[in-house]
């Protein structure tokens, strides 16, 4: 058990891959897909990634909606797909995307506990307004944040920053929670006390800042919080 953290007065948690199911996105098309859906699955997660950090880099933003459907259009050209129909229940599926078991329960929690509650994603607000009202988990969070307020992506301090601003607060009174181990390096480089949600038993990402804790889920929050 990490060593419990201290003074924390927000958490903040990334979305997709850390309380949305991405892989439970491309479900929707197993039926056509078969076996090549977690292949499609990974590589338009990849290339979605890509896209944000490489559009960051030339200055050349696009909402993530855009950039979800542009990985999306390379990961079927890739794969040699050409099935419109199927591109489109993809993005409608990314529209109401599946929680973890475990985070419904974990909010609820800690939305007893006093602590103040928000998401910070790269998802353009209405995606992330469709997808937390979908999940049933809209009116737990005290802030839904953007990167499009400043359009560019994580891991890019300004975006990190618009929680400090938002809630009035330090840096280390952050709680961020994240499954993407680049986005957790960015966030402890930025201040912020960084619970990695290590979902898929992966190797530390070698960068230059690293997280408070690594959990399996996010269900030890509230007692690592305690
Ligand atoms: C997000 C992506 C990085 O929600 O998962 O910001």
């Amino acid at each position: 058990m990490p060593a419990p953290m201290s003074g924390i007065s927000v958490c903040v948690f990334d979305a997709y891959g850390t309380l949305f199911d991405l892989k439970a996105v491309v479900e929707t098309g197993r039926r056509v897909l078969g076996d090549r859906a977690d292949e499609l699955s990974g590589l338009w997660r990849r290339k979605q990634l890509e896209y944000s950090w490489l559009r960051s880099l030339m200055g050349r933003h696009s909402d993530f909606w855009h950039v979800t459907g542009e990985s999306l259009d390379y990961a079927l050209k890739a794969m040699s797909i050409d099935d419109p129909s199927l591109r489109s229940r993809l993005m409608e599926a990314y529209l109401s995307p599946a929680t973890y078991p475990e985070v419904k329960a974990t909010i609820e929690k800690l939305k007893t506990t006093g602590h103040r509650l928000a998401i910070l994603s790269n998802g353009s607000p209405t995606m992330l307004t469709s997808a937390t009202k979908a999940a049933g988990l809209a009116e737990h969070f005290d802030a839904v944040l953007s990167v499009e307020t400043v359009g560019i992506y994580k891991p890019h301090p300004t975006v990190y920053r618009l929680v400090t601003d938002h809630f009035d607060c330090q840096a280390a009174n952050v709680a961020f929670l994240s499954s993407n181990g680049w986005d957790a390096a960015g966030a402890s480089a930025f201040g912020f006390q960084v619970v990695w949600v290590n979902r898929d038993g992966l190797p530390r990402d070698i960068l230059p800042a690293v997280p408070h804790a690594e959990v399996t889920s996010l269900a030890s929050l509230p007692d690592l919080l305690s």
